[in-house]
């Protein structure tokens, strides 16, 4: 969701900043926009509604030259996606310009009193206020622009990462951030600025991550300065980044989101190592053990997760339950942080995000926090502000997610709720040996079982054309496999634009078998359970209304397959792990049936990557 990049050095700004903007195009974006001070100190500032590349058309043949630029892609909140509501904004003189991410909420105040004061707006937007809010500081108060920023920044209310430059200072980039992610990197006599560390990582390894409310000064050929709000000086603290670039590319695969979902054998090995060790029959996550009263004297557990990452959390609920015996609350983390939740200080929050930036994520563990509940983080992106505010949690090191519907960090995030739920079971001794070591056993063999998955990709795709033509789908499955029936739901309608419903099985008669006719596909995820014979009655309740059944079942399974119209067979394994491989069929299934409708699979519309806004 909305991207920023910064450059200042002795190198032509423009094709580093353009770069930058494309590989932060997975975010989510409706147009972009650079601004460029040249060496007559001109601020030129280009913007185009669309993609990156209808950027690089507009800027050809104008003036692109400059060592010090700064660039955006939106992703409209306030104002439809246009030419004029494109970032970067000027300032009224055009001495200034902004980008933004984020979300000013009381900007309608702040343009208020800016239009009595005689300022003109072009745009819809609230980054325009924060422009036009700054010159007027910096005007009437006779002050450099550094100061300005801080002046503006006490005013707003809401959520910002930005940069700015001015014409007349042409050696000088300041950003700043709150709730809204801002890295910078420290190269040699040059500085870059980006939403997060992909469009750096080709330039420089070392970074610093924003706090909230920190300004960077990043001046040209002197260190960088930290200060926060009330310009108080703060040591920055350099991190050493661990992506690589190859991370970053397709490698070969037609799009990321087929790359990521072949990766999980890989990610699922790197997530796993160091933690799971069938040798010496153990699971260890540092982030329990050094916290392991806390689980074990949790009175509940709340976990906090939007979309993808809320699946996998429900999944943490069946787990927790069965091997801890704790009572799991999986709550919304937007619908938590508005309606006064009862939060105990001896209950265990546990937060899920692939990004670590979800904004309602953030604000549902602030709240978890003032009520003295302790917080433990899942995430993917390391440094991410989410990592950075809870008490503890475990990262699921999958490398960056590039393709917008999650596949990898899904996968990731519930190894890590098995890895957890073992090893607080273990040490509540809630887990008979036998079954502990069995899931064990069968987690370390997990990768391995989805490649024999992912050898039916050609299989699949085929079954895909099948279903490229339908407006509705129906996704099944009881226990383990009804967080899969609405995480398969939520692939297919991200990226093919095809309405999608799960639901758990039993609920199909309360309602749902309305929809259920032959031209209706039901897809049934209908392996090993507790409840599979009750899956089988749910299955024959859609072929007596002559719905079409493609069912996921186990290789053994030999009854669902004689009555399902298609099937596609997975290993057999433990039914608590059965999600890690179940999902993977519904995933390559979403996205074959969204290449043959010649959608945007890496980029689907209206989505963003990283929701930074509420
Ligand atoms: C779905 C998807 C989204 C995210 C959701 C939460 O494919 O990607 O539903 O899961 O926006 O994002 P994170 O996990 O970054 O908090």
């Amino acid at each position: 969701m909305c991207g920023i990049v910064g450059y200042i050095g002795s190198k032509n700004a423009y094709s580093i900043l353009i770069k930058g903007l494309h590989r932060l195009e997975y975010r989510g974006y409706d147009s972009a926009g650079i601004a460029l001070i040249n060496s007559q100190n001109n601020l030129n500032i280009y913007k185009a509604k669309g993609r990156v590349s209808d950027l690089e058309e507009f800027s050809q043949g104008k003036d692109i030259s400059g060592t010090i630029g700064i660039a955006h892609t939106r992703w409209a909140t306030h104002g439809e996606p246009s030419h004029i509501n494109a970032h970067p904004h000027y300032s009224q003189s055009e001495n200034l310009a902004l980008i933004h991410n984020g979300i000013i909420e009381n900007y309608a105040i702040l343009k208020e009193s800016l239009k009595q004061k005689g300022y003109i707006f072009q745009s819809e937007t609230d980054t325009e206020v924060l422009v036009q809010l700054i010159e007027y500081i910096k005007t009437i108060n006779n002050t450099d622009i550094s100061t300005a920023v801080q002046l503006a920044l006490k005013q707003v209310i809401g959520a910002y990462s930005i940069a700015v430059i001015e014409k007349e200072n042409p050696d000088l980039i300041i950003a700043a951030r709150k709730s809204s992610p801002l890295v910078v990197g420290i190269g040699e006599n040059e500085f870059f600025l980006a939403s997060d560390a992909s469009p750096i990582i080709e330039y420089t390894n070392k970074v610093i991550y924003l706090d909230d409310e920190e300004i960077a000064v990043i001046h040209r050929n002197e260190p960088l300065r930290i200060v926060n709000l009330n310009n108080v000086e703060k040591t920055p603290q350099i991190t050493q980044l661990e992506l690589s670039l190859n991370e970053l590319e397709k490698g070969g695969y037609s799009h990321f989101m087929l790359k990521e979902i072949f990766e999980q054998p890989r990610t699922l090995r790197d997530c796993m190592s160091g933690r799971v060790n069938v040798d010496s029959n153990n699971v260890v996550l540092s982030g329990i053990i050094d916290n392991k009263e806390k689980f074990i004297n949790a009175r509940r557990i709340i976990i906090l997760a939007c979309g993808t990452s809320w699946h996998a959390g429900l999944i943490g609920e069946y787990l927790f339950e069965e091997f801890c015996r704790i009572p799991v609350e999986v709550e919304y983390s937007s619908e938590f942080r508005y309606r006064h939740p009862v939060i105990n200080p001896d209950d265990v929050i546990i937060a899920i995000s692939q990004s670590g930036e979800t904004a309602d994520t953030l604000a549902a563990i602030e709240l978890a926090k003032q009520a003295g509940a302790f917080v433990y983080g899942i995430c993917n992106v390391v440094g991410s502000s989410i990592p950075r505010n809870t008490d503890s949690g475990s990262y699921t090191h999958v490398g960056p997610e590039i393709g917008v519907a999650s596949t990898k960090a899904f996968t990731a995030q519930v190894a890590v709720l098995v890895m957890m739920a073992l090893n607080i079971a273990r040490e509540k001794k809630t887990i008979s040996e036998e079954q502990f070591l069995s899931v064990l056993s069968e987690l370390s063999k997990i990768p391995s079982k989805i490649e024999t998955i992912l050898q039916q990709n050609n299989y699949i795709e085929d079954l895909s054309k099948i279903f490229t033509y339908a407006h509705n789908f129906i996704y099944l499955g009881r226990g383990y496999s009804y967080p899969v029936a609405i995480e398969g739901a939520l692939k297919l309608k991200e990226i093919s634009y095809i309405h999608a419903e799960g639901y758990p099985a039993a609920e199909m008669k309360h309602g749902p078998i309305a929809l259920i006719d032959n031209e209706m596909p039901v897809v049934v995820i209908a392996t090993n359970s507790t409840t599979y014979d009750k899956t089988i009655s749910n299955i024959q309740e859609i072929k007596a209304r002559n719905g079409r059944i493609l069912a996921i079942v186990n290789k053994s399974d030999y009854k669902v397959k004689e009555m399902a119209d298609y099937t596609i067979e997975i290993p057999d394994t433990e039914e608590c792990l059965s999600p890690l491989l179940s999902i993977v069929p519904l995933q390559l299934l979403s996205y074959h049936i969204a290449v043959k409708k010649g959608r945007d699979v890496d980029m689907p519309r209206n989505l963003a990557k990283s929701v930074t806004v509420e």
